[in-house]
C-alpha cells in the first residue's frame, strides 16, 4: 500500500500500533506495519531494555516510541512523590473497598517497596519524558510519537536533527492546528471511542475536520478502528493511515493479565466508560467496580494528574496480585465488543488487510452496477 506515511517511514502497510508491549511492537512491525512502544510507564533503565530487544527482534525494520508530555498536570513542585507524600483520603477510600471485597493486602514487609518501584515507572512530567526521550534518541526508531501536549520547538528541532520524524496525538481540530505549527510531521487524530485517554468528539467527525485543518500534514486515524471495513472508512475521510491501540490487547503476544483478556472478550461496546478515576484525565476504562465504586455518593474527589495515578497504585496492585477479576479496569476502546478470544498480531493484520479489499470490491461493486 503507498500512502503519505508509508513513503515517509519506509514501510509497507499504513497500519500503526499502540502498545506497551514490546512483542506487540516487534510483531506490527515485522509484518509490514509500524510499531511504536508507550514508554510512559517505564524507568530509563527498563526503556533501556525493552528498546534493546526490539533493536534485536525488529529484524530491522522501523518502529517508534509513544512519550506522554502533558501540558497540565498537579504542580508538584519539588515534591518529590513517594508512598508516604500520596494523598491518604484517596488511598484509605480504595484500601477500604478491597479489603470489603477480601482482596489480599499486599505483604506487609514488602508493600512500600513494591510501591515505591511502581511510582518510579510514572513518566507524566515534562521533566521525565525528556529524560525517557534521551534514552530513545539512542537508538534507530523512525519517529517519536508525542500525547496530552504540544511539545516544544527546540523539542522537535532536536529530533528532526537526527532524521526522526515527531508525531502527536489530538483529540479535538485546535489542537491539531497547534502540533502543526509546532512542526509535527504526522498527527493522529484520536475520536472519544477510543481506548485510554480520550476527548469527546468521535472519530466519524474528527477525522476528516484534522485532515482538512492540517493538509498537506498526513493524519492517522485513532479510535474504533480493528477491522478492514473500519480501515476503509478512515482512508476513505483522508486518513494516510490507522493507529490503532485496543485492537491488539486481545492478542497472544500482549502481556494482558489472562483475567483481563477474559474480562475484555466478555465485554460489549457500553462497557468501555469514559473514567477520571484511573489518571486524573478523562480515560476509557473497562467499566469494573472499581469504576463504580468512585461515581458512587461519598467517594473522594479525583486528584489531578499524576497524583491520581499514584494514589491508586497500591489498589491497582492488590487487584493484579490478588486476581480479583471484578475490580480489573484495563484501558480499551469502544471497539472491545469485537474481540472475543486471543489472536495473534499476523492474524489481526491478515484479517483487516482481506476485510479492507473486500470493502473496496463492494464499494467499487455499488459504482459500477448503479
Ligand atoms: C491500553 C491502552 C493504553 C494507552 N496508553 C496510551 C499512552 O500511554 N500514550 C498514548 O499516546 N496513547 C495511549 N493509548 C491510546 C492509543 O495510542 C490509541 O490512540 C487508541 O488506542 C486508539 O483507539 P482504539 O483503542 O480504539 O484502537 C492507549 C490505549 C490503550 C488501549
Amino acid at each position: 500500500m503507498k500512502t503519505a506515511v508509508t513513503e515517509m517511514l519506509d514501510i509497507a502497510l499504513p497500519i500503526f500500533a499502540f502498545s506497551h508491549c514490546r512483542d506487540v511492537v516487534a510483531a506490527v512491525s515485522r509484518a509490514g506495519g509500524f510499531g511504536c512502544l508507550g514508554a510512559g510507564y517505564f524507568t530509563k533503565d527498563q526503556l533501556e531494555e525493552e528498546l534493546r530487544w526490539i533493536d534485536d527482534h525488529v529484524d530491522g525494520k522501523p518502529y517508534g516510541v509513544d512519550l506522554l508530555m502533558p501540558n497540565r498536570h498537579a504542580d508538584l513542585g519539588s515534591v518529590k512523590l513517594d508512598v508516604h507524600s500520596v494523598p491518604q483520603q484517596q488511598v484509605r477510600f480504595l484500601r477500604e473497598l478491597l479489603d470489603a471485597a477480601h482482596v489480599p493486602p499486599l505483604p506487609r514487609t514488602e508493600a512500600d517497596a513494591m510501591i515505591e518501584a511502581e511510582i518510579a515507572k510514572v513518566n507524566m512530567t515534562r521533566e521525565e519524558s525528556e529524560a525517557l526521550l534521551d534514552v530513545a534518541l539512542k537508538h534507530p526508531i523512525k519517529m517519536v510519537v508525542n500525547a496530552l501536549g504540544v511539545p516544544s520547538r527546540e523539542q522537535v528541532e532536536r529530533v528532526h536533527a537526527l532524521g526522526i520524524r515527531v508525531g502527536a496525538l489530538v483529540g479535538r481540530v485546535e489542537h491539531a492546528r497547534k502540533q502543526r505549527e509546532a512542526g509535527v510531521d504526522v498527527i493522529v487524530a484520536q475520536g472519544a471511542e477510543a481506548g485510554g485517554h480520550t476527548g469527546n468528539i468521535s472519530s466519524m467527525i474528527l477525522w476528516p475536520q484534522v485532515v482538512d485543518a492540517v493538509s498537506p500534514t498526513p493524519v492517522l486515524a485513532a479510535g474504533g478502528i480493528g477491522s478492514g471495513r473500519q480501515m476503509a472508512a478512515a482512508l476513505a475521510m483522508g486518513a494516510s493511515g490507522i493507529w490503532c491501540g485496543s485492537i491488539w490487547l486481545g492478542t497472544r503476544e500482549s502481556d494482558l493479565l489472562p483475567e483481563e483478556k477474559r474480562a475484555l472478550f466478555a465485554a460489549r461496546a457500553e462497557d468501555a466508560v469514559q473514567t477520571l478515576s484511573r489518571t486524573g484525565k478523562q480515560c476509557r476504562v473497562l467499566r469494573s467496580k472499581l469504576t463504580e465504586a468512585w461515581e458512587q455518593p461519598g467517594a473522594p474527589p479525583v486528584l489531578p494528574m499524576p497524583l491520581q495515578t499514584i494514589a491508586t497504585m497500591e489498589a491497582r496492585l492488590r487487584i493484579a496480585r490478588g486476581h480479583a477479576k471484578d475490580f480489573m479496569s484495563p484501558p480499551v476502546g469502544q471497539i472491545v465488543h469485537s474481540m472475543s478470544a486471543e489472536t495473534t498480531v499476523r492474524q489481526v493484520i491478515t484479517d483487516m488487510l482481506t476485510e479492507y479489499s473486500d470493502a473496496m470490491d463492494r464499494l467499487q461493486g455499488i459504482i459500477s452496477d448503479g
